[in-house]
């Protein structure tokens, strides 16, 4: 693959980003990488330059001399309006703005499965369908994809937006027998999304090569990704620790499992 000048990393001191930290260096000559929380030392490579997202000059000063940018910062769970709008919502603004002033060629954002979780598992849904948000999480979620959309109609900025399941080092619950996706599979999946020559506007799943699958995962082949793990090999070890769902209950009738039946969380503010 080749190697960028300077690349990106937004939330790199959170879960996937302490992966990605480790995954993306080969691919760059410079690793800018930025979090609101704590992000140790730099390495010979890597440039650390703290911001949040929310704050648009700060945002503009990230994005300098970048090539492209993973995009993994921001509210990862379901919360109140309030922490999912400034993370998600004012922040995937400000990323797509900056990097439109800057000159930025390519995002690679995280996005969610959350973004169409009210699809029912039974339907065989690809990239194409119009979102089903789940909650505001996966709200916020749909609204970036759309502004990367966008983006790219309008300003030729490019993005692979993905659609991750459940990424952990195993799967932890029966859901996630289908919507997991390994550590190694997330670094080729975010390695392949930089390193396509062409990739437009272009959502893809990110899940393994898993033998139970609820989404129609081929337009990940467009940029080359051939998952490596399946969560099969998982499925002992979780039906031990795990009951079996009820038939009625919301987290085994839809894709966005049990997000689908989260209150909304600004109700337990008042
Ligand atoms: N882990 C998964 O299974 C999964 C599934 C679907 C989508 N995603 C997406 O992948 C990304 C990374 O997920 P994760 O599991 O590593 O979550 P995480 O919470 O561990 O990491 C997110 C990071 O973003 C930072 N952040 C939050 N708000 C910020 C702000 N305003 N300014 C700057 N930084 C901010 C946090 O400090 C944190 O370090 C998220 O966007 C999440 O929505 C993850």
């Amino acid at each position: 693959m080749s190697k960028f000048n300077r690349i990106l990393l937004t939330g790199a001191a959170g879960a996937l980003g302490k992966v990605l930290r480790v995954g993306l260096a080969p691919l760059a000559t410079h690793l800018r990488l930025s979090d609101v929380q704590p992000l140790g030392d730099a390495d010979d490579n890597e440039e650390l330059v703290p911001a949040d997202l929310a704050d648009f000059d700060a945002v503009m000063d990230l994005c300098k001399d970048v090539d492209m940018v993973a995009h993994f910062g921001g509210k990862a769970v379901e919360g109140t309006s309030k922490e999912v709008f400034s993370s998600n919502i004012t922040g995937g603004y400000n990323i797509y703005e900056a990097c439109r002033r800057n000159g930025v060629k390519r995002v690679v954002f995280a996005s969610s499965n959350h973004s169409i979780g009210y699809y029912k598992r039974t339907e065989r849904i690809d990239d194409q369908v119009p979102h089903r948000p789940d909650t505001l999480y996966g709200v916020s979620k749909a609204f970036t994809e759309d502004l990367a959309s966008f983006y790219w109609d309008k300003f030729g900025l490019e993005t692979v937006s993905l659609r991750i399941g459940s990424c952990f080092p195993e799967p932890k619950d029966r859901r996630m027998l289908a919507t997991w996706m390994s550590h190694r599979d997330l670094v080729q999946l975010v390695s392949r999304s930089l390193a396509a020559p062409y990739v437009g506007f272009h959502a893809v799943y990110g899940v393994s090569d898993n033998t139970e699958q609820f989404w129609d995962t081929s337009s990940a082949r467009l940029i080359g990704y051939r998952p490596e793990d399946n969560a099969e090999v998982y499925r002992e070890k979780v039906e031990a620790a795990t009951s079996p769902q009820e038939l009625d209950d919301p987290a085994l009738i839809y894709a966005g499992g049990m997000y689908t039946a989260f209150p909304h969380y600004d109700d337990e503010q008042t």
